[in-house]
């Protein structure tokens, strides 16, 4: 009997998805008491996206997911594994990724659900790996998703200015052909336990009109507790990884970090001694959309043209548990297929299948109501325009 050739994993496809509303710092300034200048020093957001009321994690990974499975250029029913990696899933049973799976109409993948906050991309990003490697698996879609609007305190202003809505996805294939050098490092520090949580919900706390009065359902954090443990392992992590794969931090072309805080960026920068433009950085635009991050922030990098073949690239992330974990990477796929694929879902053509009661709740929080109500950016309500304004005024075009 002779042993099957060892399998290799390549990244071959990849896709984001960012709903369409924007909530910007001048609408924060008008819930709590923060300014644009205090958020924008202290963690470099100058936006975030928010999901419409019929969105949720499972649909917006969904469209990420099936974006990714194009770009590969492979069939729904080539993947045989997705791991989604999501805190906000759509429900505590079943997994998103099972809703996922039904979502893109794949019906023959195993399909299963990754908790470790924001560093569940990666985490999924090792599972998938680990499968492939295996040989229980020779496609897997990797999908990091999270509504956070919903779980927010729109009261408090330390935690409700830096999270966003989106999803990021990749697809990882088996290939018989040796590749080129990899790492991950993966670690995980519970002494932060209590640093990012979500109190009540789950079996230590269930919900109880007592658990929704005192305010656990929504995401808490020590911000500085966190803080320092995110620039003390970042490097390190991401260090770790590079060195698997045989490389110094000298020879990475790119570091594609988790978007949490521009500060904690470039603490990292400087901790390895890189220049930020070795870094790719959109947390201007997204704010911290946790596990979606490092996908979507992917997804951005190659489709803008910063990533070429035979780069070679790091993924760090880090979050509640304390999670942290790092992939080295030499990008192998021809970055021109991620605007194709991106352009051949549209968001509309995907539907999560609802339960039959499904509309009794309104999952909008009430501090962002006036914000999802208000027409989309790029979309202006010309219904009451009125008649002798400038003809620049008539068309959508002229408002961005
Ligand atoms: O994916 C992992 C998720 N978490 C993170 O990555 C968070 C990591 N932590 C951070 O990014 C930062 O700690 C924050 C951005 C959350 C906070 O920045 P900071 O520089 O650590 O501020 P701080 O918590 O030390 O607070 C400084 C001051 C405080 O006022 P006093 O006590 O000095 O009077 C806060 O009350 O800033 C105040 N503050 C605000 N002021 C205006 C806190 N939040 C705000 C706000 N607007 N939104």
């Amino acid at each position: 009997m002779t042993a099957a050739p060892p399998r290799s994993v390549r990244l071959t496809g990849w896709g984001r998805y960012a709903p369409a509303q924007v909530l910007t710092n001048a609408d924060l300034e008008r819930m709590v008491d923060t300014s644009d200048e205090w958020i924008v020093s202290r963690t470099g957001i100058r936006e975030r996206r928010v999901a419409a009321a019929h969105e949720t994690s499972a649909s917006m990974g969904a469209v990420a997911g099936l974006r990714a499975i194009r770009t590969a250029g492979l069939e729904v029913n080539d993947i045989d594994l997705i791991v989604v990696a999501t805190l906000t899933p759509d429900y505590w049973m079943p997994s998103t990724a099972a809703l996922v799976k039904e979502a893109i109409g794949n019906t023959t993948a195993a399909a299963f659900d990754v908790a470790a906050a924001c560093s569940g991309f990666v985490y999924g990003y090792a599972t998938a790996s680990a499968y492939i490697t295996g040989g229980l698996a020779r496609n897997v879609l990797v999908v990091g998703t999270e509504l956070l609007t919903r779980f927010l305190d729109y009261s408090d202003r330390s935690t409700c200015i830096l999270f966003g809505d989106g999803a990021g996805a990749v697809v990882l294939s088996a290939a018989e052909e040796p590749a080129p050098p990899a790492g991950i490092e993966l670690t995980t520090d519970p002494q932060g336990a209590y640093m990012i949580w979500l109190p009540a919900g789950g079996s230590k706390a269930p919900a109880s009109s007592d658990t929704v009065a005192r305010g656990q359902h929504k995401i808490r954090m020590e911000g500085r507790e966190t803080y320092r443990f995110a620039t003390r392992t970042l490097a390190s992590t991401g260090l770790a990884a590079a060195a698997k794969a045989g490389w110094t931090q000298r020879d990475v072309d790119l570091i594609i970090p988790h978007q949490a805080n521009i500060r904690i960026i470039e603490a990292v920068a400087k901790g390895l001694d890189l220049p930020m433009d070795r870094f790719f950085v959109n947390v201007d635009r997204y704010g911290n959309t946790s596990a979606a991050s490092v996908p979507i922030a992917l997804a951005e990098a190659v489709n803008s043209g910063r990533v070429r073949p035979g780069d070679k690239l790091v993924f760090i992330a880090f979050g509640a548990g304390f999670t942290s974990g790092a992939v080295a990477l030499e990008w192998t796929a021809d970055p021109a297929r991620g605007p194709l694929g991106e352009a051949s879902v549209r968001p509309e053509d995907i539907t999560v299948r609802q339960p039959v009661d499904w509309g009794s709740v309104d999952p909008i929080p009430p501090a962002l109501a006036e914000i999802l109500a208000r027409p989309l950016p790029g979309h202006m309500d010309l219904s009451n325009v009125a008649p002798g304004e400038p003809a620049h005024a008539q068309t959508a075009d002229s408002i961005r």
